[in-house]
């Protein structure tokens, strides 16, 4: 059963630097379900990453309320952001995410170290997480002994370690060849089977093939497109 597990609710994200304000986000109410893969489609520029950051609870709205796991954190204390963010949320960013003079292993460690959970526990789970994106022998490898793809797989694996409800990526085959990046959204495809809601930012239309929904950015603004079959070959 799907339920709502993100929303935005008339948020507006406003940078103002001096004189100069840029609406990178313009009023939006949008929700997110578990069991759900969404692609967020829009031109450089567009707010993608605002919006993305919103919903990852790293940066506060200027106006309207942003809700996650039924909590609204719109005003909640930077420390109490955090904590929400540990307990909810699993990012991706584009490529060179990983921290260089830790292992593949310790890289998906690390947010489960943040929590608290011992070395010995950490070090299981972490294991697991690899040998879900096909990674557990590369485990003692640095980021830089391994390609893009395979970075990449790592940086799913460290998301998904803490069991977070919620993905949220950012140009996550940027720079990967078209077979890594079916690969990559294989695996994003079926986690979001598995029951997260998973939210990825692309300028590359060919994502859109996996999505159960798409979402457009243009100039702050959202807007979306009826529902289409996933069309992918599995
Ligand atoms: N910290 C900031 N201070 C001021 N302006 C910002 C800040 N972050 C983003 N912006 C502006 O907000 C707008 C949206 O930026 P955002 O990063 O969300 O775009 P994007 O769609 O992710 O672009 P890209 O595809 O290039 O990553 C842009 O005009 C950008 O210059
Ligand atoms: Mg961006």
């Amino acid at each position: 059963m799907s339920e709502v597990i993100a929303e935005i609710r008339k948020v507006s994200k406003i940078y103002k630097n001096g004189d100069t304000e840029t609406i990178a986000l313009a009023p939006s109410t949008l929700s997110f379900k578990t069991h759900e893969l969404t692609i967020i489609l829009g031109p450089s520029g567009s707010g993608k990453t605002t919006l993305l950051s919103l919903l990852g609870c790293v940066i506060y709205p200027s106006e309207g309320q942003v809700v996650i796991n039924g909590e609204d954190v719109t005003n909640v204390s930077q420390k109490k952001l955090a904590s929400i963010r540990l307990n909810n949320i699993g990012f991706v960013f584009q490529g060179f995410n990983l921290i260089e003079p830790l292992t593949a292993l310790e890289n998906v460690m690390s947010p489960l170290i943040l929590k608290g959970i011992s070395g010995k526990k950490a070090s299981e789970m972490s294991k697991k997480a690899l040998t879900q994106v096909e990674m557990e022998d590369r485990k003692n490898h640095l980021p830089k002994m391994l390609s893009g793809g395979q970075k990449q797989r790592v940086a799913i694996a460290r998301a998904l370690v803490t069991d977070p409800p919620i993905l949220l990526c950012d140009e996550p085959t940027a720079s990967i060849d078209s077979k890594n990046a079916h690969k990559i959204m294989l695996e994003l495809k079926e986690l979001s089977l598995l029951g997260k809601a998973v939210l990825i930012v692309t300028h590359d239309t060919r994502l859109c093939k996996y999505a159960d929904r798409i979402i457009y950015l243009s100039e702050g603004k959202t807007s979306e497109t009826p529902f289409k079959e996933n069309e992918y070959e599995l």
